[in-house]
């Protein structure tokens, strides 16, 4: 008997005829994919009620949603008010939108898109390089959400990448496949920090703080603020009512940048439903995070979104995360805060936000639910 072999009949949970132990699973759901299960292993299956399926009496898991859609040239250019009142319209109400004409030339967002898919079909022993459950390494990869703290396992790998300060961080990440680094992860990095700055300068003008000099040094600090780049594996699934690419929660910086291939699968809540993000050619999803909820004092939303898995199409996405660096207070803007509108939020930062995640098992929006200030 192989050793592996041995390995899992001590465990005894087996499947398809073929025995998975626990440091079988951390290999990743590509490598369990292709191993050519027709069941997913136990781990994954999550309680009925937490699954995406359709039951009785709920509405269409299905629904597809068309978020708003913004400009990036109309958000930049004169005569913008109309265009700032759409985007501060979109976080409010959704916490995301979609960024067409974005200016981040198509080479390099296509090509990012492509050098994930590759990196995740590079064989386990190459992938395994870069696991790591320190949460501060430059490069992490590995499966599931929290793999050391997931009760119920989801159906995603991952590559986290930080992005700053770039020139030190860069020769820890992967050099295979080959242009990962320079070439492409970089300058997409690059561009989406730049993107992102510009954006939060255009939130700032729509929350009319912008002449307010603290945010004016603000975005100076955005730019050596953190960033962490995540490339997300969705492989096909062979039972995907059972489990979710990634369960509900929302993201902790001010911004995140999406860039996904046009496989269906990102769901966000809206108006207590979960819909689906449709797909746009060329088109950024924007998300509000728990950041700037807290930055806005509740008025722009960090909105929970999740992933459904899918069983006919592989699926990939890469997340841009930006925030101020972690040790950076965060703390509701003082201009958006007076006698009638007090802090609804304590001062948090980066930093506490990964203790909290690694000491607990990462849910919904625990995290900024344990921010808010209760009366
Ligand atoms: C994330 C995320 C959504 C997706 O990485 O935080 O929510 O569609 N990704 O992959
Ligand atoms: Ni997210």
């Amino acid at each position: 008997m192989a050793p592996s072999m041995v390995a899992a009949a001590a465990d005894g949970k087996g499947f398809n005829g073929v025995e998975h132990n626990f440091a079988h699973l951390l290999k990743g759901v590509k490598y369990l994919s292709g191993s050519g299960i027709s069941k997913v292993p136990e781990k994954y299956i999550l309680p009925a009620q937490e699954r995406p399926m359709r039951r009785e009496a709920e509405p269409d898991p299905l629904k597809l949603i068309a978020l708003p859609l913004l400009d990036f040239s109309e958000l930049q250019g004169p005569n913008n008010d109309a265009a700032l009142k759409s985007l501060s319209d979109a976080c409010q109400d959704y916490g995301f939108f979609q960024l067409v004409n974005h200016g981040i030339p198509e080479e390099v967002t296509k090509g990012i898109v492509e050098v994930s898919k590759e990196f995740f079909e590079m064989p386990f022993e190459e992938r395994s390089k870069y696991m790591s459950s320190d949460m501060y390494s430059p490069v992490r990869y590995g499966t599931s959400f929290n793999q050391s703290k997931d009760k119920v396992f989801c159906w995603r790998d991952f590559l986290k990448l930080t992005c700053q300060p770039m020139e030190e961080v860069l020769p820890h990440w992967p050099s295979s496949p080959p242009h990962m680094r320079r070439e492409l992860a970089a300058s997409y990095a690059k561009a989406a920090k730049n993107l992102s700055i510009a954006l939060t300068g255009a939130i700032f003008r729509g929350l009319e703080i912008d002449q307010v000099e603290e945010h004016g040094a603000m975005i100076e600090e955005f730019k050596a603020g953190s960033q962490l780049m995540v490339m997300n594996c969705y492989p096909q699934c062979p039972q995907p009512d059972l489990t979710l690419g990634m369960p509900p929660h929302s993201d902790y910086g001010f911004l995140t940048l999406l860039l996904q291939d046009q496989v269906e699968g990102l769901q966000i809540q809206h108006r207590d439903e979960w819909v689906m993000v449709q797909p746009v050619p060329n088109a950024l999803v924007i998300n509000v995070g728990d950041h700037l909820e807290i930055f806005s004092n509740g008025r722009y939303k960090s909105v929970l979104h999740r992933v459904l898995a899918n069983s006919t199409q592989h699926r990939v996405s890469v997340a841009s995360i930006h925030t101020l660096s972690s040790n950076r207070t965060i703390r509701p803007s003082p201009s958006l805060v007076d006698d009638a509108n007090p802090p609804r939020y304590k001062d948090t930062d980066f930093a506490s936000f990964l203790d909290y995640v690694s000491s607990r098992e990462p849910k919904n929006k625990d995290f900024l639910e344990s921010r808010k200030v209760t009366r």
